[in-house]
């Protein structure tokens, strides 16, 4: 059976927004989760036929990266981050709870259909650790019973809202809108915690800006590889010189946090 009509039509509008249409084959391959519930052999056909490449190369494409699935999803997607941070501050406690309750194992949806089980890699979102992500929204400091609070709740189809973002929608839904179909719900709840936001708090405190940024003036001028590239020779040959020179006066330059600023 081949893509619906709509999803076809949407596919193309996906392409169509980059210079080189093949640039979108990622969220053509969400799109196609979207409408499909994984990626089809029917949606990698439809989207090499697109883009003018062979379905090996989109199939390449589509096996290479985790968040494309041969095996139908459930609902919701339940990723339990156990990378070593999360791991050691209960990432790995959540995931043995949950597979227990659920009675499936990694990459595996209950019978019912609701929820996929899937250990993931770290969400950068380490500041508040153990982290569980429901179709990629963050439930931050989780435990084993809140995780378990939240999956009951998914399935029994009560309201669940991400600690740092919208309520959560279904897998499908939230990959229509990495496909690039906003759902308007990016400004529904906080978008980030108190947690990641100490470093930025500091560096406004101390005055602190971007390189090549004055602070409150206009960013530095946009600058050629080519002049990229020699500025960052100049600047490692300065510091391999500092570093000859004396090794001390390096780690003075290099620690504003502890009150040395650059001199
Ligand atoms: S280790 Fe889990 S979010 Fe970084």
């Amino acid at each position: 059976m081949s893509i619906d009509e709509k999803t076809y039509g949407e596919l193309r509008e996906i392409a169509a927004r980059y210079p080189e249409g093949r640039s979108g084959l990622l969220p053509m391959l969400h799109l196609v989760q979207s409408a499909e519930g994984r990626i089809t052999p029917e949606g990698i056909e439809a989207c090499a036929e697109i883009l003018g490449i062979t379905a090996a190369e989109v199939s390449g494409v589509a096996t290479f990266y985790t968040m494309y699935k041969r095996k139908p999803v459930g609902d919701y997607h339940v990723g339990v981050c156990t990378n070593t941070l999360c791991a050691v501050m209960g990432g790995d406690a959540i995931f043995e709870r949950l597979k227990g309750h659920l009675d499936v194992g990694n990459d595996e949806t209950t019978d019912d259909g609701k929820i996929t089980l899937e250990h993931v890699e770290c969400n950068a979102a380490c500041d508040y650790a153990p982290v569980m992500m429901v179709n990629w929204e963050f439930m931050d400091n989780m435990t084993p019973e809140r995780a378990v609070e939240v999956v009951d709740d998914l399935r029994e189809g009560r309201d669940v809202h991400s600690t740092r973002g919208p309520r959560v929608c279904t897998w499908r839904e939230a990959e229509r809108v990495l496909a690039g179909f906003p759902d308007d719900l990016a400004d529904e709840g906080p978008a980030a915690g108190p947690a990641s936001l100490v470093g930025l708090g500091i560096a406004r405190e101390r005055g602190w800006t971007a390189p090549g940024r004055e602070a409150g003036g206009a960013p530095a001028p946009a600058i050629g590889r080519d002049q990229s590239a020699e500025q960052a020779d100049t600047a490692r040959a300065g510091t391999e010189e500092k570093i000859d020179e004396s090794p001390a006066d390096l780690q003075h330059d290099r620690n504003p946090a502890k009150g040395e600023d650059a001199q």
